[in-house]
């Protein structure tokens, strides 16, 4: 059988993992005809061939039977991405956003597994697994997050130090706030919720919460109540509509994302009939995100194909129950009858107040599907208040 042949795009991470991935398990089947790169000047240890910057010209080599892209590159994915489409080419990507941002389904020549969940083979699972379909889905998306949560808690590391390391292993996008602001898990829910519910959502579909530092107090606190936070991405269908959010929560330490640890991912699925599924893997950095890319190619040498969906639009409806935050004052005292009253008349939803510690308080209001919190100073004035830290919200 003919071998098929391979234009890699990229050499980063993602790129150097397919590669290698390609070394020890696809020499047999595939050939990597060209590779291209942005800086055509750097060293490349371990790559066979020279490789090109002209990205266009190899994949329009007519020899190329396969695009692999793994830049990260949005504007010019799609360019390429055209391009195979024009050329009949299977275009395997780790794009995230460029998926993400393509209108529906329809091309059986794109594949993009190593978008979301690194090595978790999340979108083969919900094409394939689920025939009656699925109402919910929870995920630990992000491998980066993760990873600094768990310095943090097991560690006893500061915020700024788990992100370093986690970006010496090149978990981290190279906007780092796609990871610490939750861009990066909501991006990949949104593709998840094509294959999931048939649905599409937009980036303002999904409420998303950034995972913001953790002081002292904040860890004794959690680890005397035996938690652990997690930066959750969910989405679950609700008569209809899709409520979908990327927010940190607390979970007790012996909840299975609890046991989710470093750069792993995570999804928890509940089918329409009510069982419930739990899927775990690394979810980023080379190897994993390369393995994705490369067990794409021999899924589509299978017969494997995403089916073909016209995709519905979102209905969404974020609604938030309890939102935990540390604030630096007790408005506890200033907290009358009269004044959450005057917030309702004023269109905002008032929701659970929780404290978790004497001197710190928070409340949470939403309105237009948006959390807001507020804190009552001295004279019980309503301020927009940024927390200091998210802890936990929860829908
Ligand atoms: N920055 C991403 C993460 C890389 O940390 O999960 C993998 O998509």
């Amino acid at each position: 059988m003919k071998k098929l042949n391979i234009a890699l795009i990229g050499f980063g991470t993602a790129g150097r993992g397919f590669y290698e991935a390609w070394q020890q398990l696809g020499t047999a089947r595939f050939n990597i005809h060209g590779v291209a790169v942005k800086n055509g000047e750097k060293k490349r240890n371990g790559l066979h061939l020279e490789a090109t910057t002209d990205v266009l010209s190899l994949i329009n080599d007519p020899a190329v039977d396969v695009v692999v892209e793994a830049t990260g590159n949005v504007k010019d994915a799609k360019i390429w991405y055209e391009a195979t489409i024009k050329n009949r080419q299977l275009f395997v990507t780790a794009n995230k956003q460029l998926v993400a941002q393509l209108s529906g389904f329809g091309n059986q020549n794109l594949l993009y597994e190593a978008s979301c969940g690194g090595a978790l083979p999340i979108v083969r699972l919900l094409e394939t697994c689920f025939p009656h379909g699925v109402s919910s889905i929870r995920g630990v998306l992000n491998g980066s997050t993760n990873y600094i949560l768990t310095r943090i808690f097991v560690d006893g590391f500061s915020f700024n130090d788990g992100l370093l390391i986690a970006k010496e292993a090149g978990f981290v996008e190279a906007d780092e706030r796609l990871d610490l602001d939750g861009g990066d898990p909501a991006t990949k829910l949104r593709i998840l919720c094509r294959h999931a519910f048939g649905i599409r959502l937009l980036a303002d579909d999904v409420a998303v919460f950034p995972l913001l530092g953790f002081n002292d107090v904040d860890v004794k606190f959690i680890r005397r109540n035996k938690l652990a936070v997690r930066y959750i991405a969910t989405a679950a269908l609700d008569e209809g509509k899709i409520v979908a959010r990327v927010a940190p929560e607390l979970v007790a330490e012996e909840h299975p994302f609890a046991k989710v640890l470093n750069e792993e991912n995570a999804v928890s699925i509940i089918d329409k009939g009510g069982e419930s599924y739990f899927f775990k893997a690394k979810g980023a950095g080379k190897q994993p995100t390369g393995t994705a890319l490369f067990n794409d190619l021999e899924a589509w040498s299978q017969g494997f194909r995403y089916k073909k969906r016209k995709l519905a639009k979102a209905k969404s409806s974020p609604e938030i129950s309890e939102v935990i935050v540390r604030t630096a004052v007790d408005f506890r005292d200033q907290l009358t009858a009269e004044t959450i009253e005057s917030w309702i008349e004023g269109g905002f939803r008032f929701y659970r107040l929780r404290c978790y510690l004497h001197e710190l308080a928070h409340i949470a209001v939403v309105k237009s599907g948006e959390a807001c919190v507020f804190v009552v100073g001295k004279e019980v004035s309503r301020q927009r208040f940024k927390p200091e830290s998210v802890l936990s919200i929860e829908y």
